[in-house]
């Protein structure tokens, strides 16, 4: 039998793209524990994909929504009531910048790229959780994604480093805000993957190079890592943690060099 049994429990998962997004093995670690899933992709030219990846998902629901409308995340919010009545879990796996903005100098930061990646990497953590609270009726646990480069620079994360700082900022804010409801609002940090974002960023196989020469365990991170600390901070084995930043870099934040 796997450890833990969720099978009682429903998660709304944004940020499926494709089979290598973090979103996507959160989901599968949720699904090894038996949680009820709605997973939420970003448009239609994602649909087919998200499709083929769900289909052996048995009593998953599968749903669209782009963060930047306000209507599409009350639309979602309404569908997973409607279908599952209560929610227990929010996972905010989403972030965009423009690509010219994940490298060159931090200076030539424009206003419209500052506000497109703070909008959807940050903001829009904020309604997620505002409408999932309204379903949350017998508490609940978020989980979003962050980066250590909201705290150390690192080469071509840029723009992004401001929407890390914001959004785990926001974490706390939550925390302390839904505590009392006890719904949990967490952050892992995870050392760098490959996936369609993180290719994205100039300088990501060096990133990549870096974490695996000077982290403790000698070697880079699985995306079974992150499915599996998501999982924990989902369920009951988590329950005095929140408005924390979990590390799941392989120890690579506690290095000097
Ligand atoms: N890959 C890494 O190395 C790494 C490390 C630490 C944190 N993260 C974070 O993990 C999260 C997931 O990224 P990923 O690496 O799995 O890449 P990914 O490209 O698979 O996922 C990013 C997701 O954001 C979604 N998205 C972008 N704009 C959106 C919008 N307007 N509305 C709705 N969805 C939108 C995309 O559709 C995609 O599903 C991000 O927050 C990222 O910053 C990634």
């Amino acid at each position: 039998m796997f450890p833990i049994d969720l099978s009682h429990k429903k998660a709304l998962v944004f940020g499926v793209a494709n089979q290598s997004s973090i979103a996507w093995a959160i989901c599968q670690s949720l699904h090894r524990a038996g949680v009820r899933l709605g997973i939420v992709y970003q448009n239609e030219r994602l649909r087919s994909r998200a499709e083929r990846l769900t289909k052996d998902m048995e009593g998953s629901l599968l749903l669209q929504c782009d963060v930047t409308s306000e209507e599409e995340i009350e639309g979602v919010f309404q569908k997973a009531g409607e279908e599952f009545g209560s929610l227990d879990y929010l996972v905010h796996s989403i972030a965009f910048a423009h690509r010219d903005d994940l490298g060159g100098d931090f200076s030539s930061l424009s206003r419209d790229g500052f506000r497109d990646a703070l909008e959807i990497s940050a903001y829009s953590l904020i309604p997620l959780v505002r409408n999932a609270s309204g379903l949350m009726t017998d508490g609940g646990s978020v989980v979003t994604m962050t980066f250590n480069g909201s705290e150390r620079v690192y080469p071509g994360y840029n723009v992004m480093g401001i929407a890390k700082a914001a959004l785990e900022n926001e974490v706390r804010q939550l925390a302390a805000e839904y505590g009392p409801r006890n719904i949990r609002v967490n952050a892992i940090y995870a050392g760098p993957l490959e996936t369609l974002a993180g290719r994205g960023i100039t300088g990501f196989r060096d990133m990549r190079r870096m974490h695996a020469e000077s982290a403790p365990l000698k070697r880079n991170i699985t995306h079974r890592e992150v499915g599996d600390t998501a999982l924990y901070l989902c369920s009951n084995l988590s329950s005095g943690v929140t408005g924390a930043v979990i590390p799941v870099d392989a120890g690579y934040h506690i290095m000097a060099v």
